[in-house]
C-alpha cells in the first residue's frame, strides 16, 4: 500500500482546522486551553477520515491524556492502517503570548513504520540532504562535527550557523560553539522548525543539535527523511519510571543512536499548519467568517510545499 495524494490532502484540513481552533486562544496567555482547543478539533477530523490509524506520538500515554493518547485508535475503521504522530500545538508558549513559530502538526506513516516515542528528552543532530551522512554524528565532538562540516563545505567556521535551543543544559556546547566562532540561532522554543530549517538554505541553517522533546525529534525526522536531510536521535531517560516505560514500549537498548531510517521507515508523510507566523510560512489570517492558513507539507519531494488554504465558518 502507498500513501495516496488524497490523504495527504485530508491531512492538510485536518491541521489547517486544528490550527483555526487555536485562533480564538493567541495571545490569551493560557497554553493549555490553546492546546486543548487544537487537540480537540484535530481528533475529531481525524476520526472523520477513511483510516485504521493509530497514535504513536501523541498528547502523552493513557493515563495522561485523555484524547490522542499513545495507542488511540483514530478514523472510520475503513482505508489504510498508519501510524499517527501528533503535535496539535508545537510551541504552546508562542500561541499563548502571541509570538511568532507556533503550528499545528502531523506526520503518518504507513502501519509499523513510524516510530512509538516515549515523553522523554532526546539529543538530536541535523543537517541538509547535500552533506555525507558519516560526516556529522551525534557523537562526535562539537569541534569535529563543525571542523568535518567546514572541510566538506569549504565554508569557513565563522559562515556557519547552527540552531540550538536556548536552554541551560545546552552551555557547554554553546560555549563551544563561540569558541569557533561560528554563528548560533539560538530559538526559545520550537525545535521542529529548528530542526527543519536545514532542510533549505534559504533559512540558513547549516546544523541543528541540542536536547529537545523526544517525540518533537520524532516528528522532525519524519519530514526530514522526505527531503533526503539526515537526522540522528538518542532518547535521554531521566528517571527509572522513564525508561520502564520505555521498555514497555519496546526500546530495549535506553541508550540506542537511532539513525533516521531507523525512526521513519517507507513513505510518510508532513503537514505543519502555522498558527503565528513562522519562518516556514505565515500565520493564520482572518478575514470576516474566513481564516487563511498556510501549511508546509513534505511528501515525495525533495523540498518542503507550501498549501495555502482557505477555511470559511458560517
Ligand atoms: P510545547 O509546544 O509542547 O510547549 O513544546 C515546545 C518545545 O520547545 C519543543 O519544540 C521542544 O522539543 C521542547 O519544548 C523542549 O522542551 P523544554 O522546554 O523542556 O526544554
Amino acid at each position: 500500500m502507498k500513501l495516496s495524494q488524497e490523504l495527504l490532502e485530508n491531512l492538510i484540513k485536518v491541521t489547517s482546522r486544528s490550527a483555526v481552533a487555536c485562533y480564538p486562544y493567541i495571545g490569551k496567555n493560557d497554553k493549555i486551553l490553546a492546546d486543548k482547543a487544537s487537540t480537540d478539533v484535530m481528533r475529531n477530523q481525524l476520526n472523520n477520515l477513511n483510516i485504521r490509524g493509530e497514535v504513536v506520538i501523541g498528547e502523552g500515554e493513557l493515563d495522561e491524556a485523555p484524547m490522542l493518547y499513545i495507542g488511540e485508535k483514530l478514523g472510520k475503521g475503513n482505508g489504510p492502517k498508519i501510524d499517527i504522530a501528533v503535535d496539535p500545538v508545537e510551541g504552546t508558549n508562542f500561541v499563548a503570548k502571541n509570538l511568532p513559530g507556533s503550528m499545528c502538526v502531523i506526520a503518518i506513516a504507513e502501519k509499523g513504520n513510524l516510530f512509538k516515542a516515549p515523553e522523554t528528552y532526546m539529543s538530536k543532530i541535523a543537517f541538509g540532504n547535500n552533506i555525507p551522512v558519516d560526516c556529522i554524528d551525534l557523537d562526535f565532538t562539537v569541534e569535529k562535527n563543525l571542523y568535518n562540516y567546514s572541510d566538506f563545505t569549504k565554508k569557513k567556521l565563522s559562515n556557519i550557523t547552527v540552531c540550538i535551543l536556548d536552554r541551560p543544559r545546552h552551555k557547554k556546547i554553546i560555549t563551544e560553539l563561540k569558541k569557533l566562532n561560528v554563528n548560533i540561532k539560538l530559538i526559545s522554543d520550537g525545535d521542529v522548525s529548528g530542526a527543519l530549517f536545514v532542510s533549505d538554505r534559504k533559512y540558513n541553517v547549516d546544523i541543528f543539535m541540542g536536547i529537545g522533546g523526544g517525540p518533537e525529534g520524532v516528528i522532525a525526522a519524519t519530514a526530514l527523511k522526505s527531503l533526503n536531510c539526515k537526522f540522528q536521535g538518542r532518547f535521554l531517560f531521566k528517571t527509572d519510571e522513564e525508561i520502564s516505560r520505555a521498555k514497555k514500549m519496546g526500546i530495549e537498548d535506553i541508550n540506542k543512536k537511532y539513525e533516521i531510517s531507523e525512526i521513519v521507515k517507507g513513505e510518510s508523510i508532513f503537514c505543519a499548519t502555522a498558527i503565528t507566523n513562522c519562518d516556514l510560512m505565515n500565520g493564520i489570517i482572518k478575514k470576516n467568517n474566513k481564516y487563511i492558513t498556510e501549511t508546509i507539507v513534505a511528501f515525495k519531494k525533495s523540498y518542503l510545499e507550501m498549501v495555502k488554504k482557505e477555511i470559511s465558518f458560517t
